[in-house]
C-alpha cells in the first residue's frame, strides 16, 4: 500500500489576508493557488477549509467513478434548497434518482425537437422588440437582454401559457435577489444576525412566498384545465412513478418547476452575453458565423434539422463556455473516507470542483486565455482528456438541460447575428463576478444596430 500523499495547503493567513477579496471574487485566489500548488490543494474559502480540485482524473473520480460517495454540500442543499425547494438540483440519493428518472424523458432529443418552435418564436419576438428599442436608444446591456430572452424561452417551454409580463418581471427580480442571499450566506455566514436585524431575512422570505403564490397558481390552473399543452409542466404533471403509479404532488411540482426556471435561464444567459462580448472582439469569428448561418439557413428560421449543421456556431458556444463557464464551480461532500490518487479525503470533507481552473489550465489548453473556437473542431478534440472540459458537469448528475441549452444558444446566436451588429461600448470594463453563475460584473454594455443587408424577418 503506497503511503498517502499530503494535500498541499494554502496557509490560513493568506486566506485571512484576502478575506474580503475572496468573498467578492474567489477566482484569482483559487487560480493563483492552483498555479503554485497544483491541481489539488486545501484552502480556507470563507469559514470553511475545503479541497479544491482541477485535475480531470480526480474530477472524473468524484463525478463519475465513485459518484455514490459524493453528495452535494450543505451549502447547495440547505441554502439553495431553502430558497428554490427540493428539486433535482438540490436533492441527493434515492429521492434524486427517483426524480431524475421521472423528469429525464422530458429532455430526450425528440422531446426537445418539439420545443425548437418555442425557441425560434420567442427569439423572433425578442428581435422585433429589440428593433423598436434600438430605434429609441442603441445602447443596451446585453446581459440584461439575454436574461430576459432566456427567461422567456424557459418560461414558455415550461408553462406554454407563460407567466404574464408583470409576473415574469417579478420572478426575474426575485430570483436575482434570492441568488444574492445564497451567495452572501455561503461566503459570509457571519452576516446572518445583521441581515436578520435589518429585516433583510424577512424581505427574502416574502420574496420566496411571492414566487410560491405565482407558481402554485399556475399549477392549480393547469390541473383544473386538464387539457394537453405539450409543455414541460404537462410532462411533469402527467409523469408517474414506476413503483406507485402516482404522480407528483403540488409541492414537488412547484419545486421542480422553480429549479428548472432558475437553472434553465441564468446559465444560458451568461453564456450568450459572454459569447456576444467575445465575438465583438473578433471580426473574423463573426464573419465565419455569418457565413455559416447564410449557407445553412439562407432566409429561413432554424429548424431542429439545421442544428447539427450550425457546427461553427456550436464551437463558438463551446469555446465561450470554456473561457467563461457559466457554472464555474461544482461542490460536493464526501459521505465516507476516500482516497484519490493517494490523497486522503476524509468523510464530510467539502470539495470544490474548479471548472474555471481546469478550463484555463495550460496543461490541457494551448494559449488558454485566447478565444479560439477552432479548438472544438472535431479533429482538434481527439487528444483532450476526459473531464478537461465539463461545463455541464458529468456522471449521473450531468446537467439535464445540456441539449436544451446548446440548441437554444445556437438558435439565439444564429438569429441575432444575422439581424444585428453588437459593438462593445468604449471604456466598458469587463470583469468576472462569480455568483452561483459566472456573470460579467458590470454587464456587457453594447451599441446595437440593425445589420446592413440583414435578413429582415426570416420565413
Ligand atoms: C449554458 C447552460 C447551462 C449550464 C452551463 C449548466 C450547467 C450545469 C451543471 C454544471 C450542472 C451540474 C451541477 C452539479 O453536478 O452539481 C447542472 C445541473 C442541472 N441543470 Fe444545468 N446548465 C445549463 C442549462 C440548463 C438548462 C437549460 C436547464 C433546464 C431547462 C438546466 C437544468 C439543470 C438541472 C435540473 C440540473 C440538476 C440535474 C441533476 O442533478 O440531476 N440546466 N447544470
Amino acid at each position: 500500500m503506497p503511503a498517502s500523499k499530503i494535500l498541499p495547503q494554502v496557509p490560513v493567513w493568506r486566506s485571512l489576508y484576502r478575506v474580503n477579496k475572496i468573498a467578492d471574487n474567489p477566482i484569482p485566489f483559487m487560480s493563483d493557488a492552483t498555479k503554485k500548488l497544483g491541481d489539488i490543494y486545501e484552502a480556507y474559502i470563507g469559514p470553511r477549509k475545503v479541497v479544491i480540485v482541477s485535475n480531470p482524473d480526480y474530477i472524473q473520480h468524484i463525478l463519475q467513478k465513485n459518484n455514490k460517495n459524493y453528495h452535494k454540500s450543505k451549502v447547495v442543499k440547505e441554502l439553495l434548497g431553502s430558497q428554490l425547494g427540493q428539486g433535482l438540483l438540490t436533492i441527493d440519493g434515492d429521492y434524486w434518482l427517483k426524480q431524475r428518472r421521472l423528469i429525464q424523458p422530458g429532455f430526450y432529443k425528440q422531446r426537445l425537437a418539439e420545443l425548437i418552435g418555442i425557441m425560434t418564436n420567442e427569439t423572433e419576438d425578442f428581435c422585433a422588440e429589440l428593433d423598436l428599442q434600438i430605434a429609441q436608444n442603441p445602447e443596451a446591456d446585453v446581459l440584461k437582454l439575454m436574461m430576459h430572452l432566456t427567461f422567456r424561452i424557459v418560461n414558455k417551454a415550461l408553462f406554454s401559457t407563460g407567466l404574464q409580463k408583470e409576473q415574469l418581471k417579478r420572478v426575474d427580480y426575485i430570483v436575482t435577489n434570492l441568488q444574492k442571499y445564497v451567495i452572501t450566506m455561503a461566503r459570509q455566514p457571519y452576516l446572518y444576525p445583521w441581515l436578520k436585524l435589518t429585516g433583510k431575512i424577512k424581505f427574502y422570505e416574502s420574496l420566496r412566498r411571492e414566487t410560491d403564490d405565482i407558481v402554485y397558481g399556475i399549477i392549480k390552473e393547469r390541473r383544473e384545465q386538464k387539457s394537453g399543452y405539450n409543455d414541460l409542466l404537462d410532462m411533469l404533471i402527467n409523469s408517474r412513478y414506476e413503483d406507485t403509479g402516482e404522480g407528483m404532488n403540488d409541492k414537488q411540482l412547484r419545486d421542480e418547476s422553480m429549479i428548472l426556471i432558475v437553472a434553465g435561464h441564468e446559465t444560458s444567459a451568461n453564456a450568450l452575453a459572454w459569447a456576444l462580448y467575445l465575438i465583438s472582439q473578433r471580426p473574423d469569428v463573426e464573419q465565419k458565423l455569418l457565413q455559416e448561418a447564410e449557407a445553412v439557413l439562407g432566409n429561413r428560421t432554424p429548424t431542429f434539422e439545421d442544428l447539427p449543421n450550425l457546427q461553427y456556431t456550436r464551437q463558438v458556444i463551446q469555446e465561450t463556455m470554456r473561457l467563461y463557464p457559466p457554472a464555474w464551480i461544482i461542490d460536493r461532500m464526501a459521505l465516507e473516507d476516500d482516497e484519490i490518487d493517494g490523497y486522503k479525503i476524509p468523510k464530510d470533507k467539502v470539495i470544490l470542483l474548479f471548472i474555471y481552473g481546469t478550463h484555463h489550465s495550460p496543461k490541457y489548453w494551448s494559449n488558454p486565455e485566447t478565444f479560439n473556437p477552432d479548438r472544438f473542431a472535431k479533429e482538434n478534440m481527439k487528444d483532450l482528456p476526459n473531464y478537461a472540459y465539463f461545463p455541464f458537469g458529468g456522471g449521473p448528475r450531468l446537467c439535464i438541460g445540456n441539449n436544451f441549452a446548446l440548441f437554444e444558444m445556437q438558435i439565439v446566436l444564429a438569429t441575432l447575428l444575422r439581424r444585428f451588429t453588437f459593438s462593445l461600448q468604449p471604456n466598458h470594463v469587463i470583469d468576472l463576478q462569480p455568483l452561483v453563475t459566472l456573470r460579467p460584473r458590470y454587464g456587457v454594455k453594447m451599441n446595437i444596430a440593425q445589420r446592413v443587408g440583414a435578413v429582415a424577418k426570416p420565413v
